[in-house]
């Protein structure tokens, strides 16, 4: 009886390695969007159609928490978190184009000009007036609108060219615009421009 008892704990450890071994990692998968069949309305139906019909490790899983997003301008396309089977079973859809693994990138610096190598007072920031009026756009995943660096002390009113929004977004009313940050819109509504 007592080697029963061990041997069960055993078993289970070794169940629960199988289970585990099927980890989720998060990939960006290209898909060509011509391989779209007409009677999905939106490319997301399509998307959540192909990431049904992969096998499921797990009978209980919710196909609606694998897309994370949904790609549909430069890039078409979702991301997704996948095991390695499901990743290789959609890999041999004639609709994939490519793979590309989630990566985390490095900040290398908070002080730009200096990582630019641009001078105070001669060369290339001079000439372009240390950036006034230049209006800079970036994709991130967030922003502290209460930091310093978003602080519009003594910035001049937005350049009237500006056609940009600022809207609500996760934590983020429209109000928290000012005239340094002139705009912002939230990528979760899956309409990424990327
Ligand atoms: C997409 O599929 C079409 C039709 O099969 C093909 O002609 C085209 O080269 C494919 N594009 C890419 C980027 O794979
Ligand atoms: C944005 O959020 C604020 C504060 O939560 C709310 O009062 C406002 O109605 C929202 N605006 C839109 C366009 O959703």
């Amino acid at each position: 009886m007592g080697l029963c008892y061990m041997i069960l704990p055993l078993l289970l450890s070794v169940l629960l390695q199988i289970n585990t071994a099927e980890e989720y990692k998060t990939y960006i998968i290209h898909m060509n969007n011509s391989h779209k069949p007409a009677s999905f309305l939106t490319h997301e139906s399509w998307h959540r159609s192909i990431l049904k019909s992969l096998p499921s490790p797990q009978a209980d899983q919710d196909d609606s928490e694998m897309l994370m997003y949904s790609y549909n301008h430069v890039m078409p396309g979702f991301s997704a978190r996948l095991t390695p089977s499901q990743l290789s079973e959609l890999e041999k859809s004639p609709a994939h184009v490519a793979t590309h693994p989630e990566s985390f990138g490095q900040l290398y610096t908070t002080h730009s000009p200096k990582f630019l190598g641009l001078k105070h007072k001669l060369g290339l920031w001079l000439a372009a007036s240390y950036g006034k009026g230049v209006i800079i756009g970036v994709i991130d995943s967030g922003i502290w609108p209460e930091s310093e660096s978003f602080s519009d002390k003594g910035m001049p009113q937005v350049p009237e060219r500006w056609k940009g929004k600022c809207e609500n977004g996760t934590a983020f009313t429209s109000s928290l615009c000012n005239k340094k940050l002139i705009g912002a819109q939230s990528c979760r509504t899956n309409h990424l421009g990327i």
